[in-house]
């Protein structure tokens, strides 16, 4: 199985310009095929996740291209609203297809995404606020059958948890409903501006993204038109944690300071330092991290479950102890047994990881658990003393374009083989 070798403690410097969103980009691919038209996606990362929204899009009867991270996608002749199986299996996110089909078709085919690799991905919440605005779903084995008998209708929904995905299926699908939607408690991550900001641009009447009520007066129908994904803020971090093991420093530009506000203090409170100017963003790594405390991943802007393992790999070898809660995925914590083969001596009770610092990791063989966790172990290799092995790297080529070659750039030594 392929994989990366890592030889640990070399100094990361440099400039990078950060990749885009994967987070940001998955919603507005889905919502190529609720508008009619052409859609055009610049800055779309090229990653495994990207190539399988594509051929979803292609499922569904759209012409698809992808070259120099541009998607173009006419969904002019789509005229199928199923997914099969197996390509759910593979990308889970791909649930927020449901709301752009509904909107399109008025119809959908999907199966229920069930467990993955960081716990239960539950989708009560998708289905109950889509059969607020009319949808009939029967669940038939692990297969939805959805349906809008007399079209969508827009109501007021009450997300019992602020759900991402579950917010991004409700705007796609109240766009194109009759009526005036509000969404309350929804969820306010940047990704949710994005796709709003999306839609309105397509012709949707969206008001109030990023904040907690959503208002949507539905519109007959959207238009497709050109877009910039934004700048991947969880890649962001990642670099910058990858940076703050080897005690170096990093220029990164392509992303929204902004996104990043949740980050600022817990890296200040491991003695890093980050100055934001004319859209650069400077971080500063210490000679010896420190031990920050406790943090709990929240909703945004609390602190982001997506970075919660990057920070735990940062901070096996700081001085003084940190506590991290994760309060978003009940599995989210594979990846620390993989540290401690490094050395780290981590604790997990529940939903809490105590990092109890050491003087420094060695280099072993780890394997990926999933995504986040994968990068984790690459960052802890980066810090390490010797040679690590990271298998597992399919994970990490789903959300990091050409992760070895940006590490490489800033003088990491990393190959994969
Ligand atoms: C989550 C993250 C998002 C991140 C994405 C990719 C949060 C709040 N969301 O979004 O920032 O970019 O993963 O890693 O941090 N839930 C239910 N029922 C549902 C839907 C969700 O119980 O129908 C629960 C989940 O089990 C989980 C929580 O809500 O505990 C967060 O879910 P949600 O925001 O929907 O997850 P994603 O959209 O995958």
């Amino acid at each position: 199985m392929g994989g990366f070798t890592v030889e640990g403690g070399h100094r990361l410097e440099g400039c990078l310009t950060v990749q885009g969103s994967k987070n940001g980009a998955l919603p507005l691919l889905a919502a190529s095929v609720l508008v009619s038209g052409t859609t055009c996606l610049r800055n779309c990362p090229d990653l495994t996740d990207t190539r399988y929204a594509l051929l979803i899009l292609n499922g569904f009867g759209c012409k698809t291209s992808f070259h120099n991270n541009t998607a173009v996608i006419d969904s002019t002749a789509a005229d199928r609203f199923c997914i099969a199986d197996e390509t759910m299996r593979e990308m889970r996110s791909s649930i927020v297809f449901l709301g752009a089909l509904l909107g399109r078709f008025g119809r959908a085919e999907v199966s229920a995404p069930g467990g993955c690799e960081i716990g239960l991905r539950p989708i009560d919440l998708h289905i109950e606020s889509l059969r607020a605005l009319g949808c009939v779903i029967e669940e038939d084995g692990s297969r939805l059958r959805c349906s809008c008998p007399n079209g969508l209708r827009g109501a007021t929904v009450a997300l019992s948890f602020p759900s991402v995905g579950a917010t991004e299926n409700l705007l796609l699908a109240a766009s194109v409903a009759k009526g005036r939607t509000r969404i309350i408690n929804a969820a306010r991550e940047p990704e949710i501006v994005e796709l709003a900001g999306f839609l309105n641009r397509c012709g949707a009447r969206i008001s109030g993204a990023g904040e907690g009520i959503l208002e949507i007066e539905g519109v007959a129908s959207l238009t497709g038109c050109e877009a910039a994904v934004s700048g991947d803020r969880i890649a962001a971090v990642t670099y910058m944690t990858c940076c703050a093991v080897t005690g170096g420093r990093l220029t990164v530009r392509g992303v929204d300071y902004n996104s990043l506000m949740p980050l600022v203090a817990p890296f200040e409170k491991a003695g890093c330092r980050l100055e934001h100017e004319r859209g650069e963003i400077r971080f500063f790594a210490p000679q010896r991290l420190k031990g920050f405390g406790m943090v709990r991943t929240m909703p945004y802007p609390g602190f982001p479950t997506d970075s919660q393992a990057a920070f735990a790999a940062m901070l096996c070898a700081s001085d003084g102890t940190s506590m991290i809660v994760e309060n978003i995925f009940e599995s989210r914590f594979k990846y620390i047994a993989q540290l401690n083969k490094m050395g780290a001596d981590i604790r997990v009770e529940g939903r809490i990881a105590v990092i109890q610092g050491v003087e420094r990791l060695h280099g072993a063989a780890v394997e990926s658990p999933d995504l986040r966790g994968g990068s984790a172990l690459v960052t802890a290799a980066l810090g390490a003393q010797g040679v690590s092995r990271v298998t597992g790297v399919q994970y990490i080529d789903r959300g990091y374009e050409n992760f070895e070659g940006v590490l490489s750039s800033l003088g990491a030594v990393i190959e994969r083989k």
